[in-house]
């Protein structure tokens, strides 16, 4: 394999929960970056909340990522810049599903961007077939007995029906 680029990068998100489209992208940047930091939001950003405290999926991506040798799995609650900085990271990698997230990205960039200009936003294209893979829709899904398999890891799959059918 080729050689990673030295330094730290940070993969920030809700993980509300880590779907096979993040673990895919968290994957791609541990084979870039010597280390990589998963950084899960402990915080309600702009939305509803969450189905799993922050501890919750913490674990869940501990467990996906532990084979990987490079990745650790972090809460944060604070700016996600000064996070970066906390683990001395130059870049925040985040992927890129289909145009939808484009506008959504494109405003957090200007933003993080203002406020740490030297910390890089870096986005990895979805794989094919995780393009229209999201937390919420895999929530929808399990909210209503759809099949999980091969959209999010088998431990998320049973405690999301779990939590959802309570
Ligand atoms: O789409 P997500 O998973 O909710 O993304 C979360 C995050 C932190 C990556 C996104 O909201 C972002 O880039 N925010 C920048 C502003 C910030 O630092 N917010 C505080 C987060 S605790």
């Amino acid at each position: 394999m080729a050689e990673r680029t030295s330094g730290t990068a940070v993969c920030p998100g809700s993980y509300d929960p880590v779907t096979l489209g993040h673990i895919d992208i968290i994957t791609r940047a541990s084979q870039v970056f010597d280390r990589v930091v998963v950084g899960v939001v402990n915080q309600p950003v702009r939305k509803q909340k969450t189905v799993f405290t922050a501890e919750q999926r913490v674990a869940f991506i501990t467990a996906e990522v532990a084979p990987l040798g490079n990745v650790e799995v972090q809460a944060f609650d604070n700016l996600l810049v000064e996070f970066a900085r906390e683990n001395g990271a130059k870049a925040i990698v985040k992927g890129l599903r289909a145009i939808s997230d484009f506008e959504y990205e494109f405003e957090m960039n200007q933003l993080n961007r203002k406020m740490a200009p030297d910390i890089e936003s870096m986005y990895l294209m979805a794989a094919p077939q995780y393009s229209f893979l999201s937390s919420s829709g895999v929530k929808e899904l399990a909210m209503f007995g759809g099949d999980l398999t091969g959209l999010v890891p088998a431990p998320v799959a049973s405690q999301l029906k779990e939590a959802l059918e309570r």
